[in-house]
């Protein structure tokens, strides 16, 4: 049996509810015959739920050791990243600012959902445009001279937490699958497709080292939420590269090991169309769990639609990661409303 390799975890400030539970949904996997799993990364914490706040275990020790004061982070307007590091912070007793993306500055969107939250833990919004948001670095490092000339000490957390650093919280993430698909027994890794939804590349990135460094054969699929396969390719490739430069001795990922399931963006970022919301809807009628419109909505209907083509498509036994956004579903209520 394949060891794992020899490496070592950088120190992180311990944050989330972890390990998070892997659960079988049982009429699903009826409907396609294979054994689907949810492995419940929205159970991480309330406030702190999903994905990022693994991530952020790491960046943030990384913060406390520089004593900083103030944390600096973007995302789209409904960001969960944003959401969660502003609570993560509050916790740790250090300000966040956030950037976040909205067509018009002049009309911010609606203090709503993931919004209401970052202003509820006293987060600083700066909203940008699109286009500024491309110029994000350079709008990082004029908020931090800002702060600096202010007399605070600011730390840049990149979109998503999603950098090298980062990636350790989804390395940590693959020992728990190894633990978990242990003791359900029968075929193991070898057999078991990892499914995740990708916006800025971390968990992906995360998720395809620690198959390597814990030698655990799952097969890792991304479903990308916006752009395309060949943007991912790259973003999670760079994200991989850094890592292996910064931590390994040798590289274990190649670019091969990056699989990224296209074709489920739609209409696309943060823009549903009516069957991913229907699956929303028809999941948490069939099994009590629910997804949000953003990722795990768009990567759960991409999903059931390659397993509607092709039940044995991604073999025997799938683990979907559901690594939360809840809190996303109300900003689109009117919308889901319409099909209940
Ligand atoms: C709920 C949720 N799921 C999945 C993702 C994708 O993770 P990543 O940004 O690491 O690709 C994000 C953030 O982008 C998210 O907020």
């Amino acid at each position: 049996m394949p060891q794992p390799l020899d490496f070592q975890y950088p120190e992180r400030v311990r944050l989330a509810q972890t390990p998070t539970p892997l659960q079988k949904m049982e009429r699903l996997s009826d409907r396609f015959g294979v054994d689907i799993y949810f492995k419940r990364d929205d159970y991480t914490g309330t406030e702190l739920s999903g994905n990022k706040i693994r991530k952020l275990e790491f960046l943030l020790h990384r913060a406390l050791q520089m004593g900083v004061d103030t944390v600096i982070t973007c995302g789209g307007a409904q960001s969960n990243h944003c959401r969660a590091t502003a609570f993560a912070a509050k916790r740790l007793g250090l300000k966040t600012v956030l950037l976040l993306r909205t067509p018009d500055p002049e009309k911010p969107p609606a203090t709503e959902a993931n919004i209401l939250l970052d202003y509820l833990a006293d987060a600083t919004i700066i909203w940008i445009t699109p286009e500024q948001y491309q110029q994000r670095y350079q709008y990082f490092a004029w908020q931090a001279e800002q702060l600096v000339a202010a007399g605070a000490c600011p730390y840049i957390i990149p979109e998503g937490g999603s950098n090298a650093l980062g990636a350790w919280g989804y390395v940590a993430t693959v020992e728990e699958l190894v633990n978990d698909v242990n003791l359900l027994g029968g075929s193991g890794a070898e057999s078991t497709t990892v499914i995740s939804a990708v916006g800025s590349g971390g968990t992906t990135a995360g998720l395809v080292l620690g198959n390597k460094l814990l030698s655990a054969d799952f097969r890792i699929v991304g479903v990308n939420v916006c752009n395309d396969q060949d943007y991912f390719q790259k973003v999670i490739g760079d994200i991989v590269d850094d890592f292996q430069k910064n931590y390994l001795s040798q590289p274990v990922v190649s670019s091969a090991d990056i699989e990224i399931l296209d074709g489920y963006v739609g209409r696309g970022y943060a823009l549903s169309q009516p069957q991913e919301l229907e699956a929303i809807r028809d999941l948490a009628r069939l099994e009590g769990v629910v997804l949000d419109p953003v990722y795990t909505g768009k990567a759960y209907y991409a999903m059931i639609s390659e397993l509607e083509k092709n039940p044995e498509c991604f073999g025997s036994r799938i683990v979907f990661l559901h690594t939360g956004g809840l809190f996303g579903l109300f900003s689109i209520t009117e919308q889901m409303a319409e099909l209940l």
